[in-house]
């Protein structure tokens, strides 16, 4: 038996998740496993009732489970709280840093029929697969933080970047391992031109590349890498990068997908891996049952994969997704002339029927 701890969290959070649950029971059923759901509030939602956004209920849910679902936090309604109360920095950031999960996988494939959904050209994306290995649990996101007032009646901010040779060669080490599974080339994304925390990152990374002489290694200025993600996509395989540009990177790659709403990611590293989205919560379409679901479905296969080593369990998941998008169903952020359109209930439907054989 599986235990799964299940956060919907905030905007449509709330609407997709509970469409990855239909894929999960779907699995369960076909294929004889026990999957326990239990729900949670986190974010935004959160602090509504309990008046934090990690209620230790939540994180003690987390700790116990074998996996966590997680769908989206924060929006507008809590961006003015006290920065430690905001729903990504209360809920989120402790999340991953209480269940140490250094390693963000976020992959990014074009299925076949969503070629046309991608603002890119045809050509660009055919054939686009890699894997952005970012790393989630330092940097600027946790480094020390403040304000001061200036002289001149303005005020300082500063954010300090840290990295350490141990945070670095861990996750290098982690994207090293996937690459071996893979076409075998890893390219570094730095700013080791400018950044001291990137020439670290480059010096480890080249230490390191010795280890691991049948995998080819690159190193990439992330402003270069920005570039090169949608001038010629296909030359990449595994990408690593620290947390900030890994946060940026991913945005952009999600485009050549054809919709943020196609990008799954999975934090692992600790005991527990939590399985979400890579987009949002997306308050301007939330409650309107617009959002798609394949993102998080999709993490839900990354589950089966990463926490349970249930690897064919996860393709049936993957190839349920490719074929209702070749069969022409489309949620609005896909939707393009002549296709079916879905809302995220009829589509998380769809998914569920295609794992059970009834479609
Ligand atoms: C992501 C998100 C988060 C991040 C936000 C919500 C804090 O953008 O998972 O990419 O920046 O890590
Ligand atoms: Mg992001």
């Amino acid at each position: 038996m599986y235990k799964i701890a299940v956060l919907p969290g905030d905007g449509i959070g709330a609407e997709i998740v509970p469409e990855a649950v239909k894929a999960l029971k779907a699995i369960a059923s076909r294929f004889g496993h026990e999957f326990q759901f239990t729900e949670a509030l986190v974010g935004g939602a959160a602090y509504d009732v309990k008046g934090h956004p990690l209620p230790d209920e939540t994180l003690e849910l987390c700790q116990q489970s074998d996996a966590v679902l997680l769908g989206a936090i924060g929006g507008p309604k809590w961006d003015n709280l006290p920065v430690e109360l905001r729903p990504e920095v209360g809920a989120l950031l402790p999340l991953r840093k209480e269940l140490a999960l250094f390693a963000n996988l976020r992959p990014c494939m074009l299925f076949p029929g969503l070629l046309h959904a991608s603002t890119l050209k045809e050509e660009v994306i055919t054939g686009v697969d890699f894997l952005v290995i970012r790393e989630l649990t330092g940097g600027l996101y946790f480094g020390e933080k403040s304000r001061e007032k200036t002289a001149d009646g303005g005020q300082k901010a500063t954010d300090m970047l840290t990295y350490s040779t141990y945070e670095i060669e861990r996750i290098v080490r982690f994207a090293y391992q996937a690459a071996q599974k893979r076409r075998k080339k890893l390219c570094s994304v730095d700013k080791a031109n400018v950044i001291e925390t990137s020439r670290l990152w480059r010096e480890t990374v080249t230490d390191l590349s010795k280890e691991y002489p049948d995998v080819e290694t690159t190193h990439m200025y992330v402003d270069n890498c920005s570039m090169q993600l949608i001038r010629n996509p296909r030359q990449f395989d595994v990408i690593v990068t620290e947390n900030t540009f890994g946060d940026i990177l991913t945005d952009e790659a999600s485009m050549l997908t054809g919709s943020i709403g196609m990008l799954p990611s999975a934090s692992i590293g600790g005991e527990v891996g939590l399985y979400e989205p890579s987009h949002g919560s997306a308050p301007d379409i939330a409650g309107q049952k617009k959002a798609n679901p394949l993102a998080t479905i999709l993490s839900a296969a990354m589950m089966l994969r990463f926490s349970f080593d249930l690897e064919e369990e996860a393709r049936v998941i993957e190839q349920a997704v490719t074929e209702v998008l070749e069969a022409g169903y489309r949620t609005p952020d896909l939707m393009e002339e002549g296709k079916k359109l879905l809302n995220t209930v009829q589509m998380g439907d769809m998914v569920a029927d295609k794992i059970l054989g009834l479609r």
